[in-house]
């Protein structure tokens, strides 16, 4: 499929999944190194990033555990720069050595936001894996530990991601096309 059409929004094909998959291996595989002998705990921001958990999680080969919060900013094509925090946090995670998994890092203010809430809880350590990563709209301090694609300021959809709710069940990630 080269093209897809979600409401009234036209996207063409741009990372297909074997890519997507392949980035996603040597992400773990350096996740892999970098925890060896520790137990991470994941905690995946829903919805976006719910494909790339799992196809993450396939190839940690670490005792770890997940858990998700489910947060909200962006409202159509762009982000509102406010955060709704639909599900929180339910977990102790004092001491722990805590990875988030984002869909896509944009203006940075939903990691900006759930690292002030997770450090508060504090953690041994925290660190941030997103699939994506948009390094020209990002302007927060954060470090991104873990980038496994970087992309233009372009809006896309699939393998997780959406517009106005559609999209996320596509294997492959498109690009809005103008
Ligand atoms: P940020 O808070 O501006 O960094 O936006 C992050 C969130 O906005 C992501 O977790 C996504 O859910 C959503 N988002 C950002 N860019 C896109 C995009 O191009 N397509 C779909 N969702 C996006
Ligand atoms: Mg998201």
């Amino acid at each position: 499929m080269n093209q897809v059409q979600l409401k009234d929004k036209k996207f063409s094909l741009f990372i297909e999944e074997e890519r997507i998959l392949a980035s996603i291996v040597a992400l773990a595989e350096k996740i892999n190194i970098d925890y060896k002998d520790k137990n991470p705990l994941f905690i995946g921001v829903l919805n976006g990033s719910f494909m790339f958990a799992s196809d993450l999680l396939k190839n940690i080969s670490l005792d770890c555990e997940i858990s998700f919060v489910k947060i909200s900013s962006y409202d159509g094509t762009s982000s509102t720069g406010k955060i709704n925090n639909l599900i929180g946090l339910n977990q102790d995670i004092s001491g722990r050595d805590v990875i988030v998994l984002e869909d896509i890092v944009d203006t940075g203010n939903t990691i900006e936001n759930l690292y002030n809430t997770i450090i508060a809880k504090n953690p041994n350590s925290i660190k941030f894996a997103t699939l994506l990563l948009k390094p020209d709209v990002y302007k927060k301090s954060i470090k991104l530990d873990y980038v496994a694609i970087s992309i233009a300021n372009d809006f896309i959809v699939g393998y997780g991601l959406d517009y106005d709710g559609l999209g996320r069940n596509l294997r492959d990630i498109y690009k809005i096309t103008k």
